[in-house]
């Protein structure tokens, strides 16, 4: 139920029931997934994106067109609605603004305004104690050109807004010394625009961490994920993610504390950096399903795509047990580039299943689907993956 007579913003906690007409800012691959899982549940499905041919529009009721700034086109898309979820933080804050004036916004306004700026983020993190690495908010060459020896010489530079899978990024120190030209050139290729200088730490794994929490309060987290990247960009994912457990739980507490600290209704990713020396860090959050818990369909009980409906719908959380092993791996445009993969090799790899997102044009680097797979250990699932994929 959509409830205009009540104050903006103010939260609807009541339970939105199977059948009720649910909304998603952003219909690419992660709004595809969602509206399939709350369809599976007996839910209607209206997303608003840019793109009126996105991933979810080949599987939901109604797709409106609007860019993520799109006032007018956020109102429609709230307009009737029992629920409004996010499957993209790059929401504009007046067009989230419109939403919840008309319909539960989860998970509300500012946990997203705080998160779709990597420098608010970064910031919130530090000034709530979560444990991050030595980092700066740079706002001109000048200040990037301090940072850079105050952060050991070795940076990432992130710009603020609208980075992704390591696209807003440069590295400074890395091949070559962190000059005044080097840094002048940094700078410049990200636009010149406010960031955060980050010191590049010594990791030894990646791993993520997908909590829930609906608006009764109820928080769940999941086991984490092992996370593994190519060129900034997550080529490998498998469940568990086999580090000790004391540092799990510990991953696991904090990203309880987050998700209750930012008051989200939804779901909260925190992918983290484990350092050489034992040191656990965060990375960055996302407010939403990720990419590192696809897996979650094939070995948790409760996917993340479901939990990211019953948060939205505030019906209890489902359980987040992984009862077997689980990986998935990425599929980017560049295996497109000579022609279709060869799909049916792949599919005879035992255990082995096909996800693709039916974007219509593969480009390098673009995530056009993903493999799964189920086995007897993270080991083998991640094995399967990978074999299934080399026969691409
Ligand atoms: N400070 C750092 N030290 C070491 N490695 C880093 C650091 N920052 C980023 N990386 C590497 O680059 C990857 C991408 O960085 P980050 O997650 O910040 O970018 P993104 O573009 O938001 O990525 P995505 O959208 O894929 O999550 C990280 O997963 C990690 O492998
Ligand atoms: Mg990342």
């Amino acid at each position: 139920m959509s409830s205009p007579s009540q104050a903006p913003g103010s939260k609807d906690s009541s339970i939105v029931r199977p059948g009720s007409l649910l909304a998603i800012l952003g219909g690419g691959q992660l709004g595809r997934m969602m509206a399939m899982a709350a369809r599976t549940m007996g839910y209607r499905v209206r997303v608003m994106d840019p793109e009126p041919a996105c991933p979810a529009s080949f599987v939901v009721d109604e797709t409106i067109a609007g860019r993520w700034d799109d006032v007018d086109a956020a109102r429609q898309l709230a307009t009737g609605v029992d629920s409004v979820t996010l499957e993209i933080e790059q929401i504009g804050v007046n067009a989230l603004a419109e939403v919840a004036r008309l319909a539960p916004l989860r998970p509300g306004v500012e946990p997203i305004r705080v998160i779709q700026d990597k420098t608010l983020q970064k910031t919130w993190l530090a000034e709530n104690r979560f444990p991050v690495g030595p980092f700066r908010v740079v706002r001109s060459e000048a200040e990037l050109r301090d940072a850079v020896p105050a952060l050991g010489g070795n940076v990432f530079l992130k710009i603020g807004r609208g980075g992704y899978d390591g696209r807003g990024q440069a590295r400074i120190g890395c091949e070559s010394p962190p000059t005044e030209e080097a840094i002048a050139a940094a700078w410049a290729s990200l636009g010149s625009r406010p960031s955060i200088a980050e010191k590049a730490l010594d990791l030894d794994c990646e791993i993520s961490v997908m909590a829930a929490r609906n608006p009764a309060g109820e928080i769940r987290t999941y086991p984490a994920a092992r996370n593994h990247h190519e060129n900034q960009v997550l080529a490998w994912s498998a469940l568990p993610a086999g580090v000790p457990t004391n540092l799990e739980a510990r991953a696991e507490e904090l990203a309880a504390a987050m998700i209750a600290k930012l008051g989200i209704e939804g779901l909260l990713c925190i992918e983290f950096f484990v350092t050489r020396q034992g040191e656990l860090f965060v990375n960055e959050l996302a407010p939403r399903p990720h990419n590192s818990y696809h897996q979650s369909e094939r070995g948790c009980a409760t996917s993340q795509f479901e939990q990211a409906v019953r948060a939205a719908c505030n019906l209890p959380l489902g359980s987040t047990e992984l009862m077997t092993p689980c990986a998935i791996a990425n599929l980017l445009g560049d295996l497109w580039l000579n022609g279709e993969p060869d799909f049916p090799a792949a599919l005879a790899v035992p255990g082995v299943r096909l996800h693709l997102y039916e974007k219509q044009t593969p480009r390098a680097g673009r995530k056009m689907g993903h493999l799964s797979s189920i086995g007897a250990t993270a080991e083998e699932a991640l094995e399967r993956v990978l074999e299934a994929k080399r026969r691409l």
